[in-house]
């Protein structure tokens, strides 16, 4: 058996006693000919080994090089050296794949930027600020998991292809297996996609709402988690051609419900970091605090990282309706002075992230829930408010605001009303003859329902403090770039 080996972090966490044990890890540095750093991802921290003088041949040694690969198997004793606790005194090394220092694009001691270290996303995990963004991913992954089997909710996995734009914001990327150069049209000249694959026009799902909202109401309460698709030309350091949205669907729900389980979401993912990714958040917010002190004063965090977190668990978020929130931005001085790119025109106006960020980061100073925005700008599946003044119709529609993301997640309640449905879909130009499926949630036992999806990558970035979303996903996907 080869994989019989002892992970780096639970060696650490063992007492050095003289027990043996066989570590398999690739070299961040090797000191004097003797002092190897080993790291094999369970953790940022190394296991020292150290190779005797005198006790391998200068072959081996000449092959220990940056980031070979090697088995190492040993003693484990106190350390009489400063630093750690614990060395690991080799009886065995073995170079399992030799690495050639000079050409190996991640110079460590160089301090690689992260701009860098984007071009080398291949090679970039086997850095410590790699190490700990990913670490901490997969466990807010698997928080989010936890969270809502805990509550009973059915996890769902909705489709990757579809005919349907959920968001209806025409930000598709296509699906076909017709050739592009001569696609088969029809008499007036449009393209047939009846003789494309799946006999009709199909994208990548924007969304699985649509899909989650039939499961929701057979099985009461449903999350989906899966990749979702959007082709908005969006360079920011928050958008991805490809991210990652969790969408969970209740039956029985109103909005309020909708933003109480919202916000207890949130902490309880930020609460599990904390508690099972100490030592990675540590890092990480020691290595923001560098970052930031590039930056002049009036741009810095007021807070740390483990700070932040611990604030928002702490304290509840800022519920709003969109109307008062225009009416904060309208007064103040920010906008008084002119200070906004995007002019604030009044009720009705779509909140650029400046605004959105205004409000969080300057007036509010925690996340905010802005709710009832106006129906103009809102999805067609979003719940008409009733009572509503002419020409000021809302929608039960909610957004969290994060402090230094902006939107982390959006929901509504949906419209559960058969007419009314039908009319905004018209009014609005979406096909409803095609949506009969969706439609007959609405024909048959009807119920109160809402939903809202949180952005993975946004949540990540917000947890992990890493400024550009580019960085906490694997291989992003931007316009222009779909390496890796
Ligand atoms: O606000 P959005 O577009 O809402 C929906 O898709 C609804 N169907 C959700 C629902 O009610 N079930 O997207 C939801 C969240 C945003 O708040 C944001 O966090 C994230 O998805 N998001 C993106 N993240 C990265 N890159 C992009 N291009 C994103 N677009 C949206
Ligand atoms: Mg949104």
């Amino acid at each position: 058996m080869f994989n019989k080996r002892t992970k780096i972090k639970d060696l650490l966490a063992q007492k050095p006693e003289g027990q043996q044990v066989t570590v398999m890890g690739w070299v961040r540095t090797f000191r004097n000919n003797q002092f190897i750093a080993l790291n094999d991802g369970s953790t940022n921290n190394n296991i020292q080994v150290v190779a005797g003088l005198g006790k391998f041949g200068d072959e081996l040694l000449k092959r220990i090089t940056l980031s070979a690969s090697l088995k190492v198997t040993g003693t484990l004793d106190p350390s009489l050296g400063k630093g750690q606790t614990m060395d690991l005194n080799a009886t065995a090394i073995e170079v399992l794949g030799d690495s050639d220092a000079e050409k190996y694009p991640l110079q460590l001691k160089n301090r690689p930027t992260l701009e860098y270290l984007r071009e080398k996303a291949h090679l970039r995990f086997r850095t410590n600020t790699f190490g700990s963004v990913f670490r901490v991913r997969h466990a807010l992954a698997f928080a989010i998991h936890k969270f809502f089997n805990d509550k009973g909710f059915v996890y769902m996995h909705t489709p990757i292809i579809t005919g349907s734009d959920a968001e209806g914001a025409g930000e598709l990327f296509r699906v076909t297996t017709l050739p592009f150069d001569k696609p088969p049209r029809n008499d007036d000249g449009t393209v047939n996609f009846k003789e494309d694959f799946f006999g009709k026009s199909t994208n990548l799902t924007v969304s699985g709402q649509l899909e989650g909202e039939l499961a929701a109401t057979a099985f009461g309460d449903i999350y989906t988690f899966g990749p979702t698709f959007r082709a908005e030309n969006s360079n920011t350091a928050r958008h991805l051609a490809e991210f990652w949205m969790i969408e969970p669907e209740m039956a029985f729900y109103d909005l309020e419900d909708n933003m109480n389980l919202a916000e207890e979401f949130i902490k309880y993912i930020i609460k599990y970091g904390m508690e099972n990714n100490r030592e990675d958040l540590e890092f990480l917010a020691q290595r923001l605090a560098e970052e930031e002190k590039q930056l002049p004063q009036d741009k810095r965090s007021e807070m740390g990282l483990i700070e932040k977190l611990e604030f928002v668990l702490n304290n509840s978020f800022e519920r709003l309706t969109y109307t008062d929130a225009i009416t904060i931005l309208k007064d103040s001085n920010h906008n008084k002075k002119k200070k906004f790119q995007y002019e604030i025109t009044g009720w009705g106006m779509d909140l650029q992230s400046e605004h959105e960020r205004y409000l969080v980061e300057k007036h509010f100073k925690k996340p905010v829930i802005l709710y009832n925005y106006p129906a103009a700008i809102k999805a067609f599946y979003m719940r008409q408010n009733d009572g509503c003044a002419e020409g000021q119709q809302t929608v039960a529609a909610m957004d969290i605001l994060a402090p230094g993301i902006g939107e982390i997640v959006g929901g509504s309640q949906r419209e559960e009303r058969l007419d009314k449905l039908e009319a905004r879909m018209k009014e609005m130009h979406i096909p409803v003859e095609e949506m009969w499926w969706y439609l007959d949630t609405r024909r048959f036992g009807t119920v109160p329902h809402a939903g809202f999806g949180l952005g993975f990558e946004r949540m990540v970035q917000f947890v992990t403090g890493m400024t550009n979303i580019r960085d906490v996903i694997a291989f992003p996907r931007t316009p222009g770039s779909a390496e890796f």
